[in-house]
């Protein structure tokens, strides 16, 4: 009987933890001090994903040699701030006044911008299975579709 407990709390909390991780839940920001601070996180997840990315498209474009290290390093943070952005994208800032790059739609549409988010972390592991084979011949393109990524979303969900 204990041992059968224990299986089913195990259970629902594994499906609890994935059903987190899979989809984030849109919420209202409940005050304007709210919606400034979700904004600010926001803004803060994609100042670090240009952090990393940064290097990545110095690399592509040829302005710096290819580092290998560097680019598992980053293409693992990326996957990591994939994981983050639903959470982060999921507060609804709309009712307020924010000074916001987010579009209204994105809060319509988030079925759409999770799986925005999904081609971000899928483009992020292909570069570190291309880093992991050491096939030098497929970084450019591996960069190339995170960036193709990034593009993705921004045509959509972000102004200018
Ligand atoms: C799923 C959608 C999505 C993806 C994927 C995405 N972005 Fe964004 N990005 C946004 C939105 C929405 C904003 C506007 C956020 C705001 O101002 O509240 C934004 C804002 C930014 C900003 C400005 C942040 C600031 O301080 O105002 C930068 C820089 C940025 N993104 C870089 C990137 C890069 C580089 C990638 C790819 C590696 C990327 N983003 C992928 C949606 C996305």
């Amino acid at each position: 009987m204990k041992i059968f407990n224990k299986a089913i709390i195990i259970a629902t909390t594994v499906g609890a933890i994935l059903s987190t991780s899979a989809t984030a839940e849109v919420t209202e920001a409940s005050s304007e001090k709210h919606a400034k601070a979700a904004t600010q996180y926001r803004q803060a997840v994609f100042q670090l994903v240009r952090s990393n990315m940064g290097p990545l498209g110095g690399m592509a474009k040829g302005a710096l040699p290819f580092d290998e290290s560097v680019m598992q390093t980053n293409a693992v943070r990326l996957e990591q701030l994939a994981d983050m952005m639903g959470d982060y994208l999921a507060v609804d800032t709309r009712k307020f006044d924010v000074e916001t790059g987010a579009k209204d739609e994105i809060w319509e549409n988030f079925s759409d911008v999770e799986k925005k988010v999904m081609a971000l972390k899928t483009a992020a592991q292909g570069l570190q299975a291309a880093v992991e084979a050491g096939d030098e011949s497929a970084y450019r393109g591996a960069i190339g579709k995170i960036g193709a990524s990034c593009k993705s979303c921004h045509d959509d969900y972000k102004k200018d």
